[in-house]
């Protein structure tokens, strides 16, 4: 056996970690060796409850058969083929499927393969699509603060997380935010989307007087910001936005890489919060997490503007692995599952029960808000003083040994399990993230 193969020692393991502290995780790994509907097992057996569905994508629960069988099958079948200039039946079969669950109008898909590429995939779509209609002026795109799109330049760009931003010099030209929509003096413990902040909307008025509306593209924004700490927009807000880009002509994308697929009870946020964009970008649960895939749902219009004038090609841009078989037959498993169990039903009837279970750590030590949507949720802990993010690291690592995976931003604990939790795991997870809290300095 190799010196690593028992994985005790990982401190000069080839594997750079992304998103990780590597010098410190490598000296106490934390690891997760196998996984079943809520559940995974560390490598001495120890079982781990799911808080967070994975990273935001596991909405079924792992290794969910049908989706397991698919992709057996299909690795067997055709492990790969090109989607340019040429086409296999399963990218056409699950594009049909995903048309069939997205909000009416919205009928074509272009695959990427994950939440960054659908991002900038989406941003692309969107110049393109104004020059392709003779308005090529609209260059600028307008993100937000706290908002996370992912990690690619035009995702970081329009994204509004410092810490992502700030290393890798100007990024893309032409871009600008509007303020995030948080603000704890206001709607400190709402239930559901906060009564207070739809004004903050028009902000992008202000950007409009500031650069001329007729230069703006897109406005792009996650319905509920989800790494940047479960931000539910208030009630209007979105109302408000997408009025103004109507009235403006400028064409608002929602990220969606977290709300779609049954977070918040329906298939996409959109249809949940009940305001719809012209575009939005989507990963995560569309495979369940099984295999990495993503994709851009589009308006009519915008695929027929594209359609004009002689034929060619009408958009220089796509990956060697959209539509990639394996990726098509995990997310048709994926549909079936979420369809046959009725995942996305069983969220909506599980919000109720969710929030009052997260909302009841209101007055733990240092918890200085609770939030929640669909089967999301946060807790904001005030920072220790000098070391911001590091009670919400310790929460993570003590949560961990209590046998619970949660997330953590900052000093935010975030929650997002299966859409398949029961009651009696949902109580569990937050009492013992009670019990952590009360142990926290
Ligand atoms: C809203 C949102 N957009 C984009 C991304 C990026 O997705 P990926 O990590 O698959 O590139 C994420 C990932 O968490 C996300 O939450």
């Amino acid at each position: 056996m190799n010196k690593r193969a028992d994985f005790t020692d990982l401190q000069e393991s080839a594997f750079w970690m992304p998103f990780t502290s590597n010098r410190q995780f490598k000296k106490a790994p934390r690891l997760l060796a196998r996984a079943e509907g809520m559940h995974y097992w560390t490598p001495e057996g120890r079982q781990i409850l799911d808080a967070c569905a994975g990273l935001w994508c596991v909405n079924a629960g792992h290794c969910r058969p049908k989706i397991v069988e698919a992709i057996q099958r299909q690795a067997a079948e055709m492990d790969f083929a090109p989607t340019f200039q040429m086409g296999h039946p399963i990218a056409f079969e699950f594009a049909e499927r995903l048309a069939e669950i997205a909000p009416e109008g919205f009928k074509r898909v272009f695959f990427t393969n994950s939440g960054s590429e659908s991002v900038d995939s989406a941003l692309k779509i969107a110049l393109a699509y104004h020059r392709a209609r003779g308005e090529a002026q609209r260059f600028r795109l307008i993100g937000r603060e706290r908002g996370y799109h992912g990690v690619n330049f035009g995702g970081i760009s329009v994204g509004g997380l410092s810490h992502n931003r700030k290393t890798f010099g100007p990024g893309v030209a032409g871009v600008d935010h509007l303020r995030h929509t948080h603000d704890i003096t206001r709607n400190a413990f709402s239930h559901g989307q906060p009564v207070h902040g739809a004004e903050l909307a028009d902000e992008l008025e202000r950007l409009c007087a500031l650069h001329d509306p007729s230069t703006i593209a897109a406005v792009i924004v996650e319905p509920v910001s989800g790494s940047g700490g479960v931000l539910v927009p208030p009630q209007g807000y979105l109302q408000r936005l997408r009025e103004i880009c109507t009235k403006h002509g400028i064409l608002l994308i929602y990220d969606e890489v977290i709300t779609g697929f049954g977070r918040l009870g329906k298939p996409f946020g959109s249809q949940r919060l009940g305001v719809l964009p012209d575009l939005f970008a989507t990963a995560k649960g569309m495979t369940n997490g099984a295999v990495p895939m993503g994709a851009v749902f589009v308006r009519e219009s915008i695929y027929e503007a594209f359609m004009q004038g002689p034929e060619g090609i009408e958009l220089f841009h796509g990956y060697t692995y959209s539509g990639h078989p394996l990726a098509c037959a995990a997310g048709i498993g994926a549909l079936d599952t979420y369809e046959e169990e009725g995942l996305f039903e069983r969220a909506a009837s599980l919000e109720t029960h969710w929030e009052q279970a997260i909302h009841s750590l209101k007055g733990e030590r240092n918890v200085v808000d609770i939030r929640n949507i669909g089967l999301m949720g946060a807790i904001e802990l005030a920072p220790k003083p000098g070391a911001p993010g590091s009670r919400g690291y310790t929460a993570l690592v003590k949560c961990f040994e209590a046998g619970i995976l949660i997330r953590y931003t900052g000093d935010t604990l975030a929650f997002s399990p299966p859409l398949i939790v029961e009651k009696a795991q949902i109580e569990r997870i937050f009492d013992s993230v009670r019990k952590v809290l009360q142990a926290l300095d």
